[in-house]
Parts: C-alpha cells; sequence; structure tokens
C-alpha cells in the first residue's frame, strides 16, 4: 500500500539531434537581455560553445562571458569568483554548457547572483533559497550527472576538502537541451564513468528510503536502458541511437534520484572524491560494488527484483535473485574495465589504505546516508571499504 509520497520534476525537457544549435527562443521566452554562459575549457575547444553563442546574440540578446574557469567538481572559490563575474553585469538568464561540475557552478552561483549572500553561512542544508533564481537553460555534454533535471548542486569546499551538497526545488534547471551530438566526443572512460553514475543514481533510487511508484518506473527504465546500451556504445563510439539511449536514461535516473535521492555508493564516492581527488563518475564506479554488498541484506528485496526486470535473473527466491544481481554487476564493471581503462578497486587505483577510515566516517557523515536503505555505521562500513580494497 502507498501511504505518501511526492514527486516534482519541472525542467522543461527538450530531446533531438541538433538541439543544442535551435534553444535560443528557450531563453528568450523568458525576456531575457543579457544572457550569462558559462562553461568550460575543454566544451570550448570542441567548438561547441560557437554555435550557442551565434544563436542568442542573433535572437537580439547579449552574451555576457562565455566564463570558461570552471574547475572539476565545482570548487566553492569558484562558484564564488564566477557569482562575482555574473553580479558585475545585468544577468537576466544563465545557460550552462558542459558536464556535472559546469552545471552544479552554474546552479551554486546563480543562488549567489539573484539573492547575494555567501553560499556556506547562508544556504548550506536544504531548502534554504528564499525565492526563485534566474532562469537556467542547461545544455549537458555529457550523459550522467542528471544535474540538468535535479535539485541539487554538489560543490567542494577546497579549503577543508569536503564535497557539500546544496538541495532546494529551486535549484531544479527551468529547461535541459539533450542533445546527444555533443556526447559523440566522449572518451571512453568518461562514456563508462558518466554512464554507470547514472545506474547508480537509479539503483539507489531504486533502494532508497524516499522511493516511490513513481521514481521506481524512471529508476528501472533508465537501468534497463543502460545495461543493454553501455557495452555496444564503448565499441561503437559514434553510434547516434546508442548516445541517445544513454543520454535519455541519465535524464531518467536523473529525475528518479533528484525526487527518491541515493544512499550509502554515493555517500562513499563523494567521500573518496574530495579525499583523493578523482572525479565523481569515477568514484562511484569504485564505490558502487562495495555500496551495493553493504546494502544486500536490506535492499535484497529490491536487487531481486531488479534482477527479474532486467532478464539478469529468472529466479523467484530473492536470496538468488538478488546475488545473481551482484555476480553480474561484477562481470559488467570488468567488461567495462576492459573496454574503457578504469580501475576495478580502491587498490587498483592506487589509493591509500591508511586513508580508509577517514572514508569510512565521511560517507557516514554524508547526507545520502539518511536515504539508505541499512543504517551507514562508520565502522561497519570500514569493513566492507577494507574487504572489497
Ligand atoms: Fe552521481
Amino acid at each position: 500500500m502507498y501511504e505518501y509520497f511526492q514527486f516534482y520534476s519541472p525542467t522543461k525537457v527538450i530531446f533531438g539531434i541538433g538541439s543544442s544549435s535551435d534553444f535560443a527562443g528557450e531563453v528568450a521566452g523568458f525576456g531575457a537581455k543579457g544572457v550569462l554562459v558559462v562553461s568550460d575549457k575543454g566544451v570550448a575547444s570542441h567548438g561547441i560553445l560557437d554555435r550557442i553563442l551565434g544563436q542568442i546574440t542573433s535572437r537580439g540578446m547579449e552574451v555576457i562571458g562565455p566564463y570558461l574557469d570552471v574547475k572539476k567538481d565545482a570548487p566553492i572559490s569558484v562558484v564564488n569568483d564566477f557569482a562575482q563575474f555574473g553580479s558585475r553585469h545585468g544577468v537576466d538568464a544563465i545557460v550552462a554548457v558542459g558536464g556535472g561540475s559546469v552545471i552544479d557552478t552554474a546552479k551554486a552561483a546563480n543562488i549567489l547572483i539573484t539573492h547575494g549572500g555567501d553560499l556556506m553561512r547562508d544556504y548550506a542544508g536544504v531548502q534554504t533559497i528564499p525565492s526563485s533564481l534566474k532562469p537556467l537553460v542547461v545544455v549537458p555534454t555529457t550523459a550522467g550527472t542528471g544535474s540538468e533535471v535535479t535539485s541539487v548542486a554538489v560543490v567542494l569546499d577546497d579549503k577543508a576538502g569536503v564535497k557539500h551538497s546544496f538541495v532546494d526545488d529551486f535549484l531544479k534547471p527551468n529547461v535541459a537541451i539533450l542533445d546527444p551530438e555533443l556526447t559523440l566526443s566522449m572518451p571512453p572512460h568518461l562514456t563508462s564513468a558518466t554512464a554507470v553514475d547514472a545506474f547508480s543514481h537509479a539503483l539507489e533510487a531504486f533502494t532508497s528510503n524516499m522511493r516511490s511508484p513513481i521514481s521506481d518506473g524512471l529508476a528501472l527504465e533508465a537501468l534497463y536502458i543502460i545495461k543493454k546500451h553501455l557495452i555496444p556504445a564503448l565499441s561503437d563510439p559514434m553510434n547516434l541511437e546508442l548516445r541517445s539511449k544513454l543520454m535519455v536514461a541519465a535524464t531518467l535516473a536523473g529525475m528518479a534520484f533528484d525526487n527518491a535521492m541515493v544512499g550509502v555508493v554515493h555517500g562513499i564516492a563523494h567521500a573518496i572524491g574530495a579525499i583523493f581527488g578523482i572525479s565523481h563518475g569515477e568514484a562511484v564506479f569504485l564505490a558502487l560494488p562495495i555500496g551495493v554488498s553493504y546494502n544486500m541484506d536490506a535492499a535484497k528485496e529490491r536487487y531481486a527484483e531488479v534482477a527479474m526486470r532486467l532478464s539478469i535473473s529468472g529466479e523467484a527466491c530473492e536470496d538468488l535473485g538478488a546475488s545473481a544481481f551482484f555476480d553480474w554487476l561484477s562481470s559488467w564493471r570488468r567488461e567495462i574495465s576492459r573496454k574503457a581503462g578504469l580501475a576495478l578497486s580502491l587498490s587498483e587505483k592506487g589509493l591509500s589504505r591508511e586513508k580508509l577510515d577517514r572514508v569510512a566516517r565521511l560517507a557516514a557523515a554524508d547526507g545520502t546516508s539518511f536515504y539508505n536503505p541499512r543504517e551507514v555505521d562508520k565502522e561497519e562500513l570500514l569493513r566492507y571499504l577494507l574487504k572489497y580494497y
């Protein structure tokens, strides 16, 4: 019986091959005159930005920027720098073109550009933003974070070495432009890391304490698509149909976890990302078997259902189904590792065993623990980190 749930996903999603060349009307629709554009040097070097800037100016709007100094994991120092840059101009709307770091930098800076103040002092936590922000149009160039539809901005406190999640409905972008052409240039390791991040969003949403029948539906579809299409996409990276599938799956998973939240896999990933400075997607790839194993007993029924729905196992027995899911996950990760060169374990990645205690402490204190199907106990989690090291 369903007792109570909420689901809220207001972002307008526009999918289309080539859609990134024809979306300025969406920005003009907000009555914008000055449009702040944020991206990074990697995206700019692929020529993607030129066609985006061109269509904004051709609609009679002024481009402010582009600001290209975004750094990996959205450090607060860069968020502040970008916000100061934007605040010096008359900004009516923001267009963010890039991966999760660019989109999250835009989201966090939008708070400061709209309302002023200090990010950590005034807005840390959940639902702290007083009113709506400047319209934000996002154009993802990866297929993974789901940030194009979520109320979450994850930023890195570069002084303390800790990641903070800002969660507020006002952070949900107004429009997401999904153009799979922008993902064609992703190398295999990035295609894999971002897709496995999306897979983890869906899996953790499906096992979360906050799940609902709507998030379940989105999560299962995302899991199915990624299981079916990631390995083929690694063998055929210029295949737009496969890229389209992965891009849509990432957005479905984003909608699912934005409402159901994520759990200990992301808690571990946030911790190892902050401590060792590795990218979010790669951190999730490393954390996935540790978190799934940690939750195995608490989420057995859900893992068995995933195994059933994804045709991994026809077992009616929960124990066998869940175990089949874990076995499949292990072999899937090995195949991805072979094709994309991702390290399979923390030790293979060269991460210090001495720092696992700190990883466990940060992961247990991470906000995602609240939604995990099993209580995240630091000492118990350390056992799993050591077991899978
Ligand atoms: Fe993630």
